[in-house]
């Protein structure tokens, strides 16, 4: 496998309709590596699902291009929807068939069959949770299982690479634990996921590399742990610290001291400190060399809300790492 799965440059696609004209997806150019759960995060109408419906070849650019797993996104469309392990947005399945009846056919239409369908059919139930339900029509489905059986079927060619967009909608909060639960097991696997998503929260947690995508450009991207740390550097550092007794005004012109000191709040025994960078060892030895004894001392941790929320108002640069 290639070290990049996905590679894009400049991909966009450019929507005319009667009088006017939509720029779902402008110059994005992403760089998904091997083995890593890539999180595709962007507010309502960004752009993230023409972006995955360009890299399978169901939509074609308007200008720019890409490779998935080595194949060109228009050329060699067929060969990427061979081997990639697809969520859409909307699905559809015969609804008078049960979930193993449409599973068999899609299977059959990757070149499955016999035995090895039939186990690997039940397998992918059993990893989505639905075993239970294998036997009713499709048609008497919740929106729950119908997303879980549509994971069921990206899953049933054993793909190393996975584009799921939006795969919790409507899934209910135990559900999204096992979700969560199973991407990480194929992340261990080795394999490849792209998840397209809103929810922060919800699978942010999941993801090791990231892109933050608005109006259709990509405002951020890469490894999660050096997009914090470059935020952390830009947007400067917290401290939360609370002191064991009612300090003097004195205190914080001290601080101010050490340089690099944004900002320092003092209530009562309680300090708020902000700092261009990182001032917490010498923070601390300052005030226990002060003789003070600290009941709390803690540097705030970024959230992605935090980190979107900055990006996105276009407080950032464009790339890291
Ligand atoms: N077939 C189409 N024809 C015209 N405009 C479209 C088409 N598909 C998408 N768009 C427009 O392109 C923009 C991006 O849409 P897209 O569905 O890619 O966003 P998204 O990030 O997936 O949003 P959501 O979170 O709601 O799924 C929107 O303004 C949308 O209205
Ligand atoms: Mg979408």
């Amino acid at each position: 496998m290639p070290d990049l799965v996905i590679e894009t440059y400049e991909l966009t696609k450019v929507f005319q309709g009667i009088g006017q004209r939509i720029v779902a997806v402008n110059e994005v150019s992403i760089k998904v590596p091997s083995g890593v759960v890539f999180g595709l995060l962007g507010p309502n109408g960004a752009g993230k699902s023409t972006l995955l419906s360009m890299l399978i070849g169901l939509t074609l650019p308007t200008k720019g291009g890409g490779k998935v797993l080595g194949y060109d996104i228009v050329k060699e469309s067929l060969e990427i929807r061979k081997r990639v392990g697809i969520l859409p947005e909307r699905i559809g399945f015969y609804e008078h068939l049960t979930p193993v009846r449409n599973l068999t056919l899609i299977g059959k239409l990757n070149g499955l069959s016999g035995k090895e369908l039939e186990d690997r059919i039940k397998h992918v139930l059993r990893m989505v949770g639905l075993s239970e339900h294998m036997h009713k029509n499709v048609g008497a489905f919740s929106r729950g299982m119908r997303q879980r059986l549509g994971l069921a079927c990206a899953l049933l060619k054993d793909p190393d690479l996975l584009l799921l967009d939006e795969p919790t909608a409507g899934i209910d909060p135990e559900g999204v634990k096992v979700f969560r639960g199973l991407v990480r097991d194929l992340s261990r696997e080795g394999r490849t996921i792209v998840i397209s998503t809103h929810l922060l929260r919800e699978l942010g947690p999941l993801c090791t590399h990231i892109a933050i995508m608005k109006e259709g450009r990509i405002l951020v991207q890469g490894a999660v742990k050096e997009i914090f740390e470059d935020f952390l550097l830009k947007r400067g550092f917290t401290y939360d610290i609370s002191l064991s007794e009612v300090a003097d005004q004195g205190i914080v012109e001290e601080i101010k001291e050490l340089g690099n000191v944004v900002d320092v709040q003092l209530k009562g025994r309680d300090l708020i400190v902000r700092s261009k960078v990182d001032l917490g060892d010498e923070l601390y030895d300052m005030l226990t060399k002060r003789g003070y004894r600290l009941r709390k001392f803690t540097m705030r941790k970024p959230t992605l809300e935090d980190v979107f929320l900055y990006y996105s108002r276009g407080e950032g640069t464009n790339e890291v790492g």
